[in-house]
């Protein structure tokens, strides 16, 4: 099968339910194949889903990311690339300082407690749905709300808005996508970041009158004691980019992991009370089925990967939840092992853009697996999946499952 045929199937609708056999068919094409240009694909001149060649352009700080053409006129595009993720140095250096500052070890601790009550509110929730041996959506009632929860609090959102909120992320997801830049989603996407910016406008006025614990007062009061390099038009795209960014990925680390966890019945037995376990279980559940299946980069210079040429301001696609399997790394990459010792996934990415929020999916994971088998060790899935088909952030819509109690 030649690149052209790969790349058409892994864009598929078939590709999208499952990339992992298309991603084994590039990586016997080697670490990085070059686009053909006739290809729709072509807004990307290479692709590469080799680890070593995905880390290495990755960390390597020449690589930026490139600005769509005509982005100030697109509210969409203006909140995405004025805020920390998109942006390159050095506004990204003062962009991320400012945040990275409010991701200290004692505000993650501070979270653990939260993030137990959450998960146990949910745990009895689930225990009420499915009582009697009724099907539970897995996801409606566990993996989407414990993330919004613990998230709506650590930033200072009222619960009360989250389904509001959760439709306009789901429109500016829709549009993420690879095939997703219809005129239709653009449009909807657009609106998402009308309203999301009025609605942090409010909010931000609401805790300058009456400032509380959680992340906007803080990030507030450094603003207006002129103790950050940030205008409140900055605030806001990266509010909404951090609370977009983590919300869909930490569900979907549940609801992808669950079905690869129940596959191991002595694994899932062993969980609670096992934490160097839990931990292996969250990073390898991220590996083989990452939440994010591509970023793209674009090259500094004219030129080579792996003998592939990339002229400069070329676009490469880096497929990292391929490189998550890449059998060069992970031996035997199809098989779920929680005690695997090897490279970290590139589930968060690396290098400059990594993943801020990492050690609290990670701290939500390692908690709430534990308590969720030791709860209902007797857990069972129900119906086969339904995946939300988009290959950019790739994960389960839908899970039933019966509690077994
Ligand atoms: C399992 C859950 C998560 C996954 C798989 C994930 C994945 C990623 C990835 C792959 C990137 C790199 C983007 C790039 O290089 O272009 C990233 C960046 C980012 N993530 Fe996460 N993420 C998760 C959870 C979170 C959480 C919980 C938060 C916030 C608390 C968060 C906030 C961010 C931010 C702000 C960035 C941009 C950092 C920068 O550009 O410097 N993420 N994430």
């Amino acid at each position: 099968m030649d690149v052209d045929e790969i790349l058409t199937g892994l864009y598929s609708e078939a590709g999208r339910q499952d990339p992992y056999p298309w991603y084994a068919a590039l990586h016997r094409h080697g670490p990085v194949s070059a686009v053909p240009a006739r290809a729709e694909h072509s807004t990307v001149s290479a692709v590469a889903v080799g680890y070593d060649l995905v880390d290495q352009v990755l960390r390597d700080p020449g690589w930026y990311k490139g600005m769509p053409p005509g982005w100030q006129e697109q509210e969409i595009l203006r909140t995405f690339l004025t805020s920390m993720m998109f942006v390159n140095p050095p506004d990204h250096t003062r962009m991320r300082a400012v945040f990275a500052r409010t991701f200290t070890p004692r505000r993650l601790s501070a979270l653990e407690p939260v993030i137990v009550r959450v998960v146990d509110a949910m745990l009895d929730r689930m225990a009420d749905a499915g009582a009697g041996g009724a099907e539970v959506d897995f996801v409606a009632d566990f993996a989407y709300p414990v993330p919004a929860l613990v998230m709506a609090e650590f930033i200072g959102l009222p619960e009360a808005d989250l389904a509001w909120y959760r439709q306009r992320v789901d429109w500016i997801d829709e549009y993420m996508d690879v095939a997703g830049k219809t005129p239709e989603r653009l449009a909807r996407a657009n609106r998402a970041a009308e309203e999301l910016r009025d609605y942090y406008r409010d909010l931000i006025a609401q805790r300058r009158r009456r400032p509380g614990e959680d992340l906007i007062s803080g990030l507030v009061e450094a603003l207006d004691g002129g103790g950050v390099e940030l205008t409140e038009d900055e605030l806001i795209s990266n509010l909404i980019v951090l609370f977009n960014a983590s919300f869909v990925t930490t569900v979907y680390m549940f609801s992808n992991g669950l079905p690869l966890l129940l596959a191991h019945p002595d694994t899932v037995a062993a969980l609670p009370g096992d934490d160097a376990l839990a931990r292996g279980c969250v990073d390898e559940v991220l590996r083989m089925a990452s939440p994010v299946h591509f970023l793209a980069r674009s090259a500094p210079r004219d030129t080579e990967l792996a003998g592939v040429p990339v002229a400069r301001d070329e676009n490469v696609l880096l497929l990292i939840g391929g490189a998550n399997r890449d059998p060069a790394r992970f031996p035997d990459p199809d098989r779920f092992d929680p005690r695997r010792d090897g490279p970290p996934s590139l589930a968060f990415g690396v290098g400059l853009h990594f993943c801020l929020g990492s050690a609290v999916s990670r701290l939500e994971g390692r908690l709430a697996l534990p308590r969720l088998f030791a709860r209902f060790p007797g857990l069972a899935v129900t119906q086969e999946p339904t995946y939300s088909g988009s290959l950019f952030l790739r994960g389960i819509d839908k899970l039933f499952v019966a509690t077994g109690s």
